[in-house]
């Protein structure tokens, strides 16, 4: 199977070409920014033309959720209309699309975990690209949105990272402790998209770690599983007063994804073990 990722130098992005090039009958593309930019509708036609992929993971996106603030356009024409150019270049040639979708696309105003089905409601312009990506996407018949939260995983630019060096300058003494999410692995989400490919699932499904937590917790367990002496204290999110709104709940229920596939995701506590695991060779 010819796959081809765009974004694959991301988090989720690396971790799915090390997951599926495992599989020796796939033939994997992995494009960097640099390679390929999704918002230019051109290249993306005559790239994927030219390679005629069956399946085009998309893991590339505007992540810098503050910086989406102030860069609109540029929000919106990678994260909504460079999804249209895969879609519909996709459509063209026939090729399974996979999507990424984010928990910012909710508001935080429920207190039971988001199904595929709950309305959203976007707080910021990131979130509300990443909305029109999705909708992007899901005008494909055969296209797969994943919807997952708090990506961890990446060794040098995830959450756990910037912790830990915050930790082991002295320069992190404090984190949100009012916002709850889902962490999820993203080996893990490597791991659901492969079997999405094989199995040919297509239409919206979350995807997260079990288990729902704050970023203060996030911070005190990891120092705990390193041993780290640490004495982080919670903060809230408005006192950070940073350009984007976040939800303050936006935990994803993965009941659709059990039920369709059989998997069951395993904590974000168990993940993380992995993660320092993987980190530690
Ligand atoms: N990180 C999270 O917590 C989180 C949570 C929920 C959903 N998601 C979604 O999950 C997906 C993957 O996120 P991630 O954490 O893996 O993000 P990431 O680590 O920031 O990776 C995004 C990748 O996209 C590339 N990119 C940016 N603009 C591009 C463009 N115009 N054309 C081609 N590539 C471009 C970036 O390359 P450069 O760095 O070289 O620009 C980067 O390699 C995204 O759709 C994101 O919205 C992420």
């Amino acid at each position: 199977m010819k796959i081809l990722i765009v974004g694959a130098n991301g988090q989720v992005g690396s971790a799915a070409n090390q997951v599926l090039s495992e599989n020796k009958h796939n033939e994997i593309f992995a494009l960097t920014h640099k390679d390929l930019d999704i918002s230019n509708r051109n290249d993306v036609f005559n790239l994927l033309t030219t390679i005629a992929p069956d399946v085009v993971l998309n893991a590339a996106a505007m992540t810098n959720v503050d910086l989406c603030e102030s860069q609109v356009d540029e929000a919106f024409s990678i994260n909504a209309f460079g999804v249209r150019n895969l879609a519909q270049c996709c459509e063209h040639l026939d090729a399974h699309l996979i999507h990424l979708s984010t928990d910012f696309v909710f508001d935080g105003k429920i207190t039971r975990k988001y199904s595929e089905y709950d309305k959203t409601n976007p707080l910021s312009v990131y979130a509300l690209s990443k909305l029109g990506g999705d909708q992007e996407a899901l005008a494909y018949s055969k296209s797969t949105v994943l919807r997952v939260a708090w990506v961890f995983g990446n060794e040098k630019g995830d959450f756990f990272s910037w912790v830990l060096d915050g930790l082991n300058s002295g320069s992190l003494d404090s984190l949100i402790d009012n916002q709850i999410s889902t962490p999820t692995y993203n080996f893990d989400i490597a791991e659901v998209l492969s079997r999405c490919i094989t199995s040919r699932l297509f239409g919206l499904i979350n995807v997260a770690n079990e288990g729902e937590t704050t970023r203060l917790e996030m911070g005190q367990i990891l120092a705990e599983k390193l041993g780290i002496k640490e004495s982080l204290k919670g903060i809230t999110s408005e006192s950070l007063a940073r350009p984007a709104q976040r939800p303050n709940y936006s935990s994803l229920s993965t009941g659709l994804l059990t039920e369709l596939t059989g998997i069951q995701m395993r904590s974000w506590q168990d993940a993380l073990d992995d993660h320092i695991k993987r980190i530690a060779k």
